[in-house]
């Protein structure tokens, strides 16, 4: 995985083939803690139990069109390569829960990469789905719900392309006063 706006695509994907209906990022950034972690919560079904010791070895997957998993895996890999961890913790019935975290210094960190497209492209694809999004920096944070936005629209869609302009716009206006949003 090129960056970490992917892993978030790919781990929010498997929330969203869980049937999420709702959807938690967060990113909490702390550079004078050489730390970034990453959550992705969902309310999907849950990974069953003997499943959940398995979802991080690269050479498991409940896919049947081929063989091996990878999403959880290669954000595990990408994430021990900085010397940080990832944790699953999921509940049947309930939802999942995945962690990250990074040490941003170490060389083998990953750029952020469009964070800004990322959410635009899982909103524009998901509309049913709320999606809950926070960039948390000591001084700074961020924060899109999806959930208020579609109730300041009423009964335009959340897909509508002028909605989505306008996401994109406040995206990279008030999210750009944080972290480098690129055009
Ligand atoms: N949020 C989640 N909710 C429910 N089950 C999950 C969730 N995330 C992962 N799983 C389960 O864990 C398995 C492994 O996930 P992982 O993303 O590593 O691989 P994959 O989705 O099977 O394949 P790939 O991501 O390579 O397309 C999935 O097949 C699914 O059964
Ligand atoms: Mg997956």
């Amino acid at each position: 995985m090129k960056d970490i706006s992917l892993h978030i695509l790919d781990i929010a994907q498997n929330s969203v083939a869980a049937g999420a209906t709702r959807i938690a990022i967060r990113i909490t950034d702390n550079a004078s803690e050489d730390s970034f972690v990453l959550e992705i919560e969902d309310n999907g079904s849950g990974i069953p139990r003997d499943l959940l010791e398995k979802v991080l070895d690269p050479f498991f997957t409940s896919r049947t069109t081929r063989n091996v998993g990878l999403g959880l895996s290669l954000l595990a890999q990408s994430a021990r390569d900085t010397g940080g961890d990832v944790s699953v913790e999921s509940e049947e019935g309930a939802g999942t829960r995945v962690r990250a975290r990074f040490r941003p210094s170490h060389i083998d960190m990953k750029p952020l990469g469009n964070i800004a497209d990322t959410l635009l492209v899982l909103i524009a694809a998901n509309p049913m789905i709320d999606f809950f999004f926070s960039y948390e920096k000591p001084s700074k944070r961020y924060v899109l719900d999806t959930q208020e936005i579609k109730a300041q629209l009423e009964e335009v869609p959340i897909t509508s392309p002028d909605v989505l302009l306008l996401l994109k716009d406040e995206l990279r206006k008030s999210l750009g006063r944080i972290i480098p949003v690129p055009e």
